[in-house]
């Protein structure tokens, strides 16, 4: 039998896992789950929120299914250590970032796609002014590594790297007269390796599942050795692809496009910063974090994830409040990579019932505030949430 790390993490994060989890029995998924540590406790006790067993764990067993943790900023995080690790010059470091670098899982999934009748989903005026609801169904190809959320980074950067940067004529010519100690410098650094490898993913992807488009959304025109890179790279892999066609848009134009013509996106790829801010943006259209869901990908491991984080405000809830659907569709998405497809379509093809016929909804479908009230006032608790599910799915 196949064998699954779950690791839940902090706050809501145990909660969704543990339904979706639910869901995954009653659809028929048979596994072993071995729970991994990870999270808040274990560096408040252990002074290390990745412990190095959870790391074994993985190695050995390949996925994972994640709920979220909570990160603090370092001061607040080394506050919180327990007594007998103060004072130790612990430093705190997020460890969902840290399992994305030490395993390499350099592709990052994100699809968005509508569910009719989520009372979340966009609409637009159309030509007549009559109301629109585009349906979007775009698949968002993130690079998890590189870039400019790689950590190579320097606030007055010494001697050597300052001597460096002005080998560069725009750096002399912009920042030449800065004095050191007032430079902050972040690095945008993309290789060749695992630019080929987020391209082929999306282009592979797309030739899979009959999406006519791939979009580049970077800004070559402007960030010529990164985003020019990868847009050279992606002409040239085209041509193995000669069904798909290459779309290439910048960031910002592609993020007002984005409420225009969603519906027109199918694939889309970018580098990680540009890639985190278009999925979050096609997200909102969508219904949000609490639909929200990810896979992480290397080429040993893969770890699947809502993209929301622990929402501790809504962690402490005698009854959880929170949608566990953006959990759910990152299970179904596991399925998916273990070649599981008919009991991921079997869940998604529950949601999508439920959604439609909108009986159940959590308080972010009813555009509620947060509150445990919500449930008096008719929202679906977590529970009710993946129950309604699992009805559909067991029918
Ligand atoms: P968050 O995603 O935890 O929550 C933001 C807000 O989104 C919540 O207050 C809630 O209103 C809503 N929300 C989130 N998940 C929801 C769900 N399933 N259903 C309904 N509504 C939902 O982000 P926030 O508050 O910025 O961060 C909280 C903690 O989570 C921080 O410690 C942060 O570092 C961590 N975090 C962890 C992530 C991860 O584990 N991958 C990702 C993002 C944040
Ligand atoms: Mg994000």
């Amino acid at each position: 039998m196949r064998t699954i790390i779950v690791m839940p993490g902090d706050g809501i994060g145990k909660t969704v896992m543990q339904e979706s989890l639910r869901v995954l029995e009653a659809a028929g998924f048979r596994a072993t789950y071995v729970e991994g540590d990870i999270g808040w406790d274990f560096w408040c006790n252990e002074g290390n929120a990745l412990p190095d067993r959870t790391i074994r764990l993985l190695e050995k067993h390949k996925t994972a299914l994640f709920g979220a943790i909570t990160s603090k900023p370092k001061e607040e995080a080394a506050a919180e250590l327990s007594q007998a690790l103060q004072g130790k010059g612990l430093i705190y470091s997020s460890p969902i970032v840290g399992l994305r670098q030490y395993f390499d899982l350099d592709i990052c999934i994100r699809p968005c796609r509508t569910y009719k009748g989520n009372p979340l989903n966009f609409i637009r005026y159309g030509k007549r002014e009559e109301i629109e609801e585009p349906q979007i169904d775009v698949v968002i190809f993130r690079q998890n590594t590189e870039g400019l959320y790689c950590g190579v980074e320097w606030s007055n950067p010494d001697g050597i790297v300052y001597e460096a940067l002005r080998t560069h004529k725009n750096f002399v010519k912009n920042f030449g007269n800065v004095p050191r100690d007032e430079i902050a410098v972040s690095t945008r650094i993309f290789t060749r390796k695992a630019t080929e490898r987020i391209l082929k993913a999306a282009f592979e992807y797309a030739a899979k599942n009959g999406y006519k488009s791939v979009t580049l959304c970077e800004k070559p025109n402007v960030i010529r050795e990164t985003s020019g890179m990868m847009y050279n790279m992606a002409k040239q892999m085209q041509k193995s692809y000669p069904l798909i066609e290459l779309w290439n848009t910048n960031i910002d134009a592609q993020m007002m496009w984005l409420t225009k013509n969603p519906e027109d996106y199918g694939v889309i790829v970018a580098g990680n910063m540009f890639g985190d801010i278009v999925s979050d943006g096609f997200a909102g259209l969508i219904g949000g974090l609490g639909f929200a869901c990810s896979a992480n990908i290397g080429e040993d491991v893969a770890v699947f994830e809502p993209t929301h984080g622990s929402a501790p405000k809504y962690a402490g809830y005698e009854i959880s409040i929170v949608n566990p659907i953006a959990m759910i569709e990152s299970a179904c998405m596991m399925l998916d990579h273990l070649h599981e497809k008919e009991i991921a379509a079997k869940i998604r093809a529950a949601i999508a019932e439920v959604i439609l016929q909108g009986r159940v909804r959590t308080y972010d479908m009813l555009k509620m505030k947060g509150s445990p009230d919500v449930l008096k006032q008719g929202a679906a608790s977590t529970k009710e949430m993946a129950d309604a599910i699992i009805e559909k799915v067991i029918r």
